[in-house]
């Protein structure tokens, strides 16, 4: 595996390769690499014949009280990782390499991107869809795969490719758990044992919800109930939100229809650290 740095080093790679005939598959990540970004790397392998993983802790995302600056890295192992699990080149710009002094440009999607991660981070989106334009830009992929662990960010991801027409296929591959249903997070590492022990809570209270749907409950606020009575009553968990929505666009009807895919949204802070976890719930 070929580590980049450059941007323009990366272009004119992507740019020869699709002179060749070449499908590329983009991964973008912020490292300190999991099974999750692993199921991506391995299903973009299959996809394309060229994979290009990113690998950048993008400052645009995080809010000012925000983890940016103790969001956890390890480059040597990242590059291990990607190489193994099928990554050709693993794209690694700087801070000053994505955002020069001169940088002037900001993307704003509205709508999919003002409710639940949206509230609660008010920057976050515009962030992420800056840097995966810039990053598309960078590697100019055919097909780019986005884990479910972040539901909402693909349905943004989703609707930038569609506005501004970029002729790319989004992929969007299932969460990975642990043995105990918590899902895989670079953040899991601020958990004490303790603590991610417990944390598959959120997941199992996500799993009561799908079960109330299942049972043919589709009263919007008698699931939100069912979902966040177990967690509510331990105060070791913060609830910011824990709610179900329509799967395709985050709105949120009195009564869910028999048709409606439904999609179960959960933000939680354990102690310190703040996880979020999805289930969907296809009609
Ligand atoms: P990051 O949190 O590093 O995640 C990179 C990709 O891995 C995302 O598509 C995310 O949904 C996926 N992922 C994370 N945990 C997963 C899990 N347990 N199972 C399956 N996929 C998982 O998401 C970002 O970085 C950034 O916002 C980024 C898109 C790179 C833009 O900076």
């Amino acid at each position: 595996m070929i580590v980049i740095n450059k941007a323009s080093e990366m272009q004119a790679i992507a740019k020869s390769l699709q002179k060749q005939g070449k499908t590329i598959a983009c991964v973008p990540t912020m490292g300190f690499l999991h099974e999750g970004h692993l199921s991506l790397i391995s299903y973009a392998r299959e996809k394309a014949d060229v994979v290009i993983t990113t690998l950048f802790v993008n400052p645009t995302q995080f809010g000012p009280s925000e983890d940016f600056s103790k969001y956890p890295r390890d480059f040597e192992n990242d590059c291990k990782l990607a190489g193994e699990n099928g990554a050709d080149y693993l794209f690694a710009p700087n801070e000053q390499e994505m955002y020069p002094e001169e940088f002037n440009t900001n993307i704003h999607i509205s709508g999919v991107t003002e409710v639940f991660e949206g509230a609660f981070r008010p920057i976050h989106f515009d962030g992420v869809a800056l840097i995966v334009a810039k990053l598309f830009g960078c590697t100019i992929p055919d097909v780019a795969v986005f884990g479910q662990k972040d539901y909402q960010q693909t349905l943004v991801i989703k609707q930038m490719i569609h506005d501004l027409n970029m002729p790319i296929d989004i992929a969007v591959m299932p969460t990975v758990r642990m043995e105990n249903g918590l899902a895989k997070s670079s953040r899991n590492k601020y958990l004490t044992e303790e603590q991610s022990v417990k944390a598959n809570m959120i997941h199992k209270a996500l799993l009561n919800g799908r079960e109330a749907i299942e049972k043919g409950i589709r009263e919007r606020q008698e699931i939100d109930y069912i979902m966040a009575k177990e967690l509510s009553r331990d105060f070791d968990f913060r609830i910011q939100y824990i709610a179900s929505a329509k799967a395709d666009d985050l709105t949120l009807p009195d009564n869910f229809k028999p048709e409606d895919d439904i999609v179960l949204l959960a933000a939680v802070y354990l102690g310190n650290t703040r996880l979020i976890d999805n289930e969907l719930v296809v009609a």
